[in-house]
């Protein structure tokens, strides 16, 4: 059957998936590069610790914009490979030299909040489609990132 595509879900609703995934991937590509910023331009007291935790979370978005990405040509269809897609995609906006580390944190927060918030949607639309792989990585996803969100707002007191 035709409209049936080669890990056995619908074409259809492999496509609307894929389009709302390269959403995904665009936000983590926008937020990566935030946080990249952070990591280079923080000041103050704080420095050290943050200038180490900025790393270890942009080495783990990174991880998870080639998963996402992976997911997507798993489905059958093609990755947004250009920032200027990413930009016109992305729900988190570019963030230009921030050095405050609150305000740092805050945007990390909100960044993250955000990932939730649209891989909440990928997870009800997968379900619907019963694609299960998708609904797995996007719920994982979900399960990591509150506890991060539990620990920036502990941080922020
Ligand atoms: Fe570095």
């Amino acid at each position: 059957m035709s409209d049936i595509n080669a890990i056995g879900l619908h074409e259809s609703s492999a496509s609307q998936l894929a389009e709302k995934l390269n959403e995904l991937l665009a936000n983590y590509q926008i937020f990566y590069m935030n946080v990249r910023g952070y990591h280079w331009n923080v000041k103050g007291p704080q420095f050290f610790e943050l200038h180490a935790k900025f790393e270890e979370f942009y080495t783990d978005l990174l991880t998870k914009v080639d998963e996402v990405a992976e997911r997507i040509l798993t489905l059958g269809h093609r990755p947004v490979h250009a920032y200027s897609d990413y930009t016109q995609l992305s729900r988190i906006v570019e963030e230009k030299n921030v050095h405050d580390g609150e305000a740092c944190v805050r945007g990390v927060l909100k960044g993250y909040q955000t990932l939730i918030e649209l891989q909440r949607e990928i997870l009800s639309l997968a379900s619907d489609a019963d694609d299960e792989g998708t609904a797995a990585q996007a719920g994982d996803y979900i399960r990591e990132q509150e506890k991060t969100v539990w620990m920036l707002n502990a941080y922020l007191g």
